[in-house]
Parts: C-alpha cells; structure tokens; sequence
C-alpha cells in the first residue's frame, strides 16, 4: 500500500543531508511535510540558515498522501467558520488562503512544476448538502469570491446543487516538495532525514535534541502534523482525521473527472483525475473518521465499491489512507507556545486543507520572525479561542476521556488469548495488569506494549493498514511498533511472545 504520489517518486533524488557534529542554526524547523518545507524555505529566502529534521522521510505522512486539490472553494469550509466565527474571520482566512495559493503557484512556475487549472466544485446530493451549498454560496458572495451556483454537473449521477470556482490547480505534492527541498539546498539550507525531535531545552539558543543528534537553534518551528513535545497543549484541543484514496485506471471510453470535485453530504467523497506515466487515472477520497474510532477495512472497502459503481471496468492501481488535525475553533492554530518567549512556533489545524493553510502556516511563522506578521494573521488568531471552540474542546476532551476508559476497561476485562492472532489481525489483552497487544502481519506475529507511548490511551488494531492506532490522539505505531506518526515521540516497547 503506497500512495500513488510517493509510488511514483520511489527512489528518486530527495535531498538529505548528514547531521553535523556541532549544527548550529537560525531556525530548526522539525517536520518535512509542505508546512516544513516551505517554512524553511521562505525563511531562507530572508538570508536565515535553517535546518529541516525529519522523523521519517520528506513527505512520509500527510503531504505524501494528500489528494493536492489546491483551492480556495474548500468544500463547505468558508459558512463553517462564518457559522462560528465574524465574516471578517472568513474574509481573513480566504485573504491568507488567496496569499499560500499565490505563492505556491508561483513556486511551481519558477520551478517548472506541473501544475493543471481546473475548476473546483463543491457538490451535495441530499437536501441537507443543497442547505450547506446555499450557504457557503452566501458566503462567498459576501466574500467577493466567485463561486457559480450550477444545477448539474460532469458526475456521472445527479446533484442536488453545485457551486464552482474557476482557475484552481491540482498537483503531484510529492514534484512540489523536491522543488521546496531543491530551492532550500540551494539558499544553504539542509534537511536531515531519520531525525525525530526528542526534546527541546535551554533559551538561548534552544537545545533541539533528536534521535540522529543534538541541534542549536535560535527558534524551532514545530511542523510536525500535530505539534509533538505537548507545550501547547495541541493534540488535546484537536481531533485527528483519518480518510481513504483509490486510484483507478479507467477503460478507455471510461469516465475521469476534468474538474477537482468534493461532496458537502456525509460521507465526504472527493474526486479528481491524476497522471500516471502517460495515462490519466481516476482518483476517489473519502470516508473519513476520527483515528482509531472505526473499522478501517470496512471504510476501504465501501469507499471501493461506491467507485466501481461508478465507473464500471476499472482496475484499482492504488490505495492509500492519511490523516489530518481539525481544532477545536475549526481554524488553523498557528503563533508562538506559550511560555516559549517566541522562540518555538507551531502551525497545525488544516482540517484536510493544507495544500494553503500549510503554506498560510509558513508566511505567518516566517512572517513573525521578521516582526512583520502578515495582515490576516491577528485576524485568524484571536478568533482561534471563544466560547463556541470552549465549548468544542470540552466535548473532545470529554470523547476522549470516554475512549480512555472504554480502552482500560475493554483490556482489563479480556485475557490475551494463547493462540496468536489469524494473518492481518491483531488482538490488545491483559497480560499480568498490562495491555499487550499481538497481530500477525505477512506470517511474522508480533507483540508489543498495548498502551500508546503519549498519554497511556489503549491502542487499538487498523484492519486495513496494518498498524496500532490510538483512539485519543491519533498516534499510530507500526506492527513492530514502530512510531509512524501523531503526537508520541517514542516507539512501543516490545513485548515477549
Ligand atoms: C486523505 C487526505 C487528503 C487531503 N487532500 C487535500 C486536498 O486535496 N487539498 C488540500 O488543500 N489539503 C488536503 N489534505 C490536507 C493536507 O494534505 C495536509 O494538511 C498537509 O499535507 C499537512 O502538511 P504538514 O506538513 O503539516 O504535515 P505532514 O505532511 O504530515 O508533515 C509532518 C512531518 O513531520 C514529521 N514529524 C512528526 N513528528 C516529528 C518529530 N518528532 N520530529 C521530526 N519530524 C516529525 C512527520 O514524519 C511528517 O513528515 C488532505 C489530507 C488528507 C489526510
Ligand atoms: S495519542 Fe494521545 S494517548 Fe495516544
């Protein structure tokens, strides 16, 4: 299982380079996803020397596995956060999305990146969707953007209503992260694969340690998906989102999209063409679910099945999953950690639309660093509190506490059977007072700690890829138990057989 984008750039020419002994920056950014990376080059575009450290590799996570529809017609997103926040919230978070696109596509075009304009469409085949479109329709008007109301679409079934805006852009991610990586080694930069961000101590300068070595910083940038280290208090004031994606080659007299389309009805579905060598391949998302609280293979399956009715005769070349953070005010969180005196920043909260608000993330940490913060950004700051996003963050941290108990008590009730788990399964039980849990994956079973190395949640088995997830915050651990992403920084201890 491999998304189509980092399928496609295996074994190409990612820049990495080797920590040195005594690496001493301006700014360390931790994370190589799209947030990192242009993070560090607009910094380095003001003559900053700045280092990336990267858990994994560049692109491993969320910016790998996006679908790069680059838009400012987001779905239903500008009415949701007019619905809880001024208009004058929108108009600055649709001014700073216009400013990441801006300059995103100027990027590609200097860099010779591919990028193909097409006409995004927000779309509902219910009346409840019809309402959301209605409003969003509203909003959009009243933000001057201009997005046309259309009664049927390309989509091979009936809609209930349509929006569209013209002149938006999809691209292959992985293509704009080597033209990011590229432009940062050539303005001295480094990016340091393998590098996964431990602690961080001392003020001036910061003490960044991690796991290929010690770094001295001015300032961390945290661009880590969710922020890692809990200063911030992030991963509890958000809710990971986890979805599915499928590529498909299409017969020949077969259906692609032309336009970049997303479903404002439940399920979310999301559809757009992507090339493949010299073919044009159909490209489906959706089915979204809070991390660890659904059955993931089921999710496949179902999403796999709706596309097959569609377009019949396809051949499926790809599957994939990712996950992205929504916050509790529903907007990007972006600034300086508390207690930080402004030397760690942090930029997360994307809600599955980072392809601008990863780059909106970047001019504003760059932005403030320069002590010249971009217009927009007291705007979309002080909205991120109030007592609609009070009210949500107690409803998370109430979820949460919910799955924590259902996890502990599940464990403690349920002995780890003595028969090691059918391939692709995998079990959490108490051995003595302790969560173990064991799976079987390619003929190889495993057993290591069932309890999530961030805040104790107990973990709980991904059907469809492989892995233990936690249901509090996201986190997620290989079979092996190794770290793949959320906000744990260590792996699962390994347990005996
Ligand atoms: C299925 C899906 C489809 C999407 N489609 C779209 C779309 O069409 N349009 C759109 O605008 N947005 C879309 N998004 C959202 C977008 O892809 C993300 O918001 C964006 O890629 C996030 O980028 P990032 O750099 O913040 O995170 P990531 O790409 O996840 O990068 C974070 C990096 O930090 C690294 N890291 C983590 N912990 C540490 C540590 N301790 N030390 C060092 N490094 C660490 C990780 O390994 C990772 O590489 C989609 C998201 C999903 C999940
Ligand atoms: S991610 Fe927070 S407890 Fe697991």
């Amino acid at each position: 299982m491999s998304s189509l984008w980092l399928d496609m750039h295996e074994g190409s020419q990612m820049p990495t380079d080797a920590l040195p002994g005594r690496a001493s920056v301006d700014v360390a950014v931790a994370g190589g996803g799209l947030t990192g990376l242009a993070t560090a080059v607009a910094l380095a575009r003001t003559g900053r020397r700045v280092i990336v450290l990267e858990a994994r590799t560049v692109g491993a996570v969320a910016t790998g596995n996006t679908t790069a529809k680059l838009s400012l017609l987001q779905g239903a997103r500008l009415s949701e956060i007019r619905r809880r926040h001024a208009l004058g919230t929108a108009a600055a978070y649709l001014t700073a999305s216009r400013a990441a696109q801006d300059w995103l596509l100027e990027l590609c075009r200097t860099h010779r990146v591919e990028v193909q304009r097409r006409d995004a469409v927000s779309y509902a085949v219910g009346e409840a969707g019809a309402r959301r479109l209605r409003a969003e329709q509203e909003t959009a008007r009243a933000l001057g953007l201009p997005a046309r109301w259309e009664d049927s679409t390309e989509l091979p079934f009936p809609v209930a209503g349509a929006l569209s805006l013209a002149e938006q852009a999809q691209f292959d991610p992985m293509e704009v992260l080597l033209a990011l990586a590229q432009e940062l080694r050539e303005r001295g930069g480094m990016i340091v694969d393998g590098a996964r961000l431990t602690d961080v101590a001392g003020r001036d300068p910061l003490t960044v340690s991690t796991t290929r070595g010690t770094v001295h910083a001015d300032r961390l940038v945290l661009a880590t998906g969710v922020p890692v280290l809990g200063r911030g208090g992030h991963a509890l004031r958000m809710v990971p989102h986890r979805s599915y994606a499928l590529a498909y080659r299409v017969p020949e007299s077969g259906w692609v999209p032309r336009g970049m389309h997303v479903s404002v009805d439940a399920p979310v579905r999301s559809l757009r063409s992507a090339r493949y060598g010299d073919e044009e391949l159909l490209l489906v998302g959706g089915n979204d679910h809070v991390t660890g609280r659904a059955e993931p293979a089921a999710a496949v399956q179902e999403l796999d099945t709706w596309a097959r009715s569609l377009v019949p005769g396809i051949e499926r070349t790809h599957w994939w999953a990712a996950q992205d953070y929504e916050s509790a005010s529903g907007l990007p969180l972006i600034g300086a950690l508390p207690g930080s005196g402004g030397r760690i920043l942090a930029s997360t909260g994307y809600a599955k639309w980072g392809m601008t608000s990863a780059v909106v993330g970047a001019l504003a940490v760059t932005g403030t660093i320069e002590d010249r913060p971009p217009s927009w950004l007291g705007a979309l700051r002080s909205a991120g509190g109030g007592l609609p996003a009070v009210a949500a963050m107690a409803a998370l941290t109430a979820a949460a506490g919910r799955e924590a108990m259902t996890g502990w008590a599940g464990a403690a009730l349920r002995p780890l059977p003595s028969r090691p788990p059918s391939e692709g399964e995998g079990v959490v039980g108490r051995r003595g007072a302790r969560p173990v849990a064991v799976s079987t994956v390619d003929g190889r079973t495993c057993a290591v700690s069932g309890v999530c190395t961030h805040l104790a949640g107990v973990l709980r088995w991904n059907d469809a890829e492989h892995t233990w997830d936690c249901p509090l915050h996201g986190s997620r651990f290989s079979a092996e138990g190794a770290l793949l992403e959320g906000p744990a920084v260590k792996d699962l201890g390994t347990e005996p057989l």
